[in-house]
């Protein structure tokens, strides 16, 4: 028997201010799509965009549906669409911003499992890291210098 230890580095940031402004603009766009998400059941709008090596923002929201799991998250909307529209370019950042509708969230919200899953198959495709930013309306910014940081044990193709 053995103990297998996992570090998870991040960085937090106190305010936009500390960071490099072309990630300050990914997250404002990020902010523009948050305002646009289509979430009338859950009242909890997300924002995601991403940075291309080839120059190209691409933005997603989250997209609920009355059959509830029909929905999407905005970050699997931002990357199936990246995937989609730019299939030979690589992803160097993603910024992500979430709050509900009634009130300023103010502690950082990261992506969900599922949503993990897809950033890591984008990785592993491109074999280099993602940069992933994420906060709430309001507050703290967090960055994780790659998806692995926030998926340990990924599961990918190698296990096929
Ligand atoms: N949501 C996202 O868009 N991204 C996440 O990583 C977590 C959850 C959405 C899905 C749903 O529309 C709403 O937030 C509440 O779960």
């Amino acid at each position: 028997m053995k103990t297998i230890k996992l570090e998870t580095v991040l960085t937090v940031y106190q305010s936009l201010k500390e960071l490099p402004s072309d990630i300050v603009s990914l997250m404002s766009k990020a902010t523009e799509a948050r305002n646009n998400a289509y979430a009338p059941y859950s009242n909890f709008y997300v924002g995601a965009a991403i940075q291309l090596d080839n120059g190209e923002i691409v933005i997603g929201n989250n997209q609920e549906n009355a059959s509830y799991p029909s929905g999407l998250c905005a970050e699997r909307t931002a990357i199936y669409y990246a995937g989609a529209k730019f299939p030979k370019a690589k992803i160097i950042s993603m910024a992500i911003t979430a709050g509900a509708r009634d009130k300023k969230t103010s502690s950082p919200i990261p992506p969900c499992g599922a949503c993990r899953q897809a950033i890591a198959e984008y990785e592993v495709k491109q074999e280099t890291p993602i940069e992933i930013y994420f906060m709430g309306v309001t507050g703290d910014i967090i960055k994780s210098d790659s998806i692995a940081n926030l998926l340990p044990l990924i599961f990918d193709k190698s296990a096929l």
